[in-house]
């Protein structure tokens, strides 16, 4: 699993007492592995899909929204989570995505998602259904863009989820400056400094932010 930020005895303890994924999931990350190499790393950690199931369940959203769907992983677990909603998934690749919709049809989900392709700031733009969950993991540059795109059409009470928001830390020194830790610094302080949303921050897998809009 992912843990970058916990002690490998602990991130062991908190791999084992947690609901693994199942069979499918454990094929779609072999298959990512040996076709996609080292950008299987991309992929989402089991017990961020088990968060990602259990609260859509808790949501009950009608539409979900994510940004980033690469081979699936965390698509399905957000739509095996809803009860009569619709997952909408934005992507820029059709490599990629070909591997998703082979498993939401084997996972019996593919009724319940639509996956719209091109960059997802234009996409986005002309998505005129009002938003009730998203997941955002998509180029960390374009994390702002996607942001106001997603809270626009956010309901109140809505929660948007941002993924690989402390970049293993590196966003707590000043003195890292690698492009994208700068990004997601940047993020990360254009969205505690928004009066319109209540922000928490999980220390989970390599970070995800949990933002609520009032
Ligand atoms: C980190 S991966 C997503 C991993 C996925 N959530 C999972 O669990 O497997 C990032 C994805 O963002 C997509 N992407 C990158 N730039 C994009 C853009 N401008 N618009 C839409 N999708 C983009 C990539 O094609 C890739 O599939």
């Amino acid at each position: 699993m992912k843990a970058d930020l916990l002690s490998p005895a602990v991130a062991r303890y908190v791999y084992e007492h947690s609901t693994k994924p199942d069979p499918l999931l454990e094929r779609l990350t072999r298959e990512t592995l040996e076709i996609a190499g080292d950008s299987a790393g991309m992929q989402i950690s089991p017990d961020q899909g088990t968060f990602l199931t259990m609260i859509t369940q808790i949501m009950a959203p009608q539409v979900a929204v994510e940004v980033g769907t690469f081979t699936g992983y965390s698509s399905i677990c957000i739509a095996r989570g809803l009860r009569g909603g619709r997952l909408h998934c934005f992507d820029v690749s059709d490599e990629w995505t070909s591997i998703a919709r082979r498993y939401w049809a084997e996972a019996g989900v593919a009724d319940r998602v639509t996956l719209t392709l091109g960059p997802a700031l234009d996409t986005l733009a002309g998505f005129g259904e009002t938003v009730d969950l998203a997941f955002v993991d998509a180029d960390k540059g374009n994390y702002p863009g996607y942001y106001e795109l997603l809270i626009e059409r956010m309901r109140p009470g809505g929660l948007l989820i941002a993924d690989n928001t402390l970049r293993r830390g590196h966003v707590a020194d000043p003195a890292h400056d690698e492009p994208t830790t700068v990004e997601i610094r940047q993020f990360n302080d254009l969205v505690i400094e928004d009066p319109r949303v209540s922000v928490l921050m999980l220390p989970v897998a390599d970070g995800m932010t949990l933002i609520t809009k009032h």
